[in-house]
């Protein structure tokens, strides 16, 4: 399975034929490392309904057939618009070609542009090609974490930019509750106001947990496990 990093919140996991798009946001993302046109996915899975994440999914979902998984209410949004879509909730797993998603909590909000309500935000567990992943979304810090944990994770990817989600502080916490393998830190660096230093956050991960931590720049991917 290969892990490619597209900047903010976008990661596509690719195993044999299988393409899943997470959160893409390239339009308008002065980090984006791939343009929406460029990208063929089977699957996209859209964690909230916020512009940084539903990004692009209407326009890449149009072209390329893709189903849009998401909670009920972005997956209606989505079927409206005249894309394919599953609709799922909190707490749902359900298994697709590549492997299966899992709807976790988040601690948010969830709103279309428009104002129109985007349900309850997400953070999904995504297994596909022998490899779980989680993705957390935007998110605070939480004790549920923990549970999350026990699933075995190899791989998290957890927002580090502050202001709108964790800092590093609440991230390295959350490390320790979930215990992943890898760490991997996303929704930062986008804009001034989500500057952090992620060589630091490595270091400290690695030190004060006993994961490894992965800081990837927008474009570059890594082959996992
Ligand atoms: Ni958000
Ligand atoms: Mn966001």
């Amino acid at each position: 399975m290969k892990l490619r990093y597209l900047g903010h919140s976008g990661v596509q996991l690719t195993a044999g034929e299988h393409d899943v798009l997470i959160d893409p946001f390239l339009t308008g993302n002065p980090k984006a490392a791939a343009s929406a046109a460029d990208l063929e996915p089977t699957h996209i899975v859209v964690t909230h309904a916020h512009g940084d994440h539903w990004g692009d999914t209407p326009d890449i979902a149009r072209r390329s057939g893709a189903t849009v998984v998401s909670c009920a209410e972005i997956a209606a949004h989505a079927a409206r618009l005249g894309l394919t879509a599953h609709g799922m909730n909190t707490g749902g797993r359900h298994e697709f070609p590549f492997g299966s998603v899992r709807l976790t909590v988040a601690f948010h909000s969830s709103s279309f542009d428009d104002g129109r309500y985007g349900g309850m935000p997400n953070g999904v567990v995504i297994e596909i090609g022998g490899v779980r992943v989680y993705h957390a979304g935007d998110t605070a810090l939480f004790s549920d974490m923990r549970l999350i944990g026990r699933l075995g994770l190899d791989v998290a990817l957890l927002p580090i930019g502050d202001n709108y989600t964790m800092g590093p502080d609440d991230a390295i916490e959350a490390v320790k509750l979930l215990e992943p393998g890898l760490v991997i830190p996303i929704h930062y660096d986008t804009m001034p106001l989500l500057a952090q230093d992620a060589a630091l956050f490595k270091s400290r991960v690695e030190a004060e947990t006993s994961a490894r931590c992965a800081p990837l720049a927008p474009g570059d991917s890594i082959d996992l496990p």
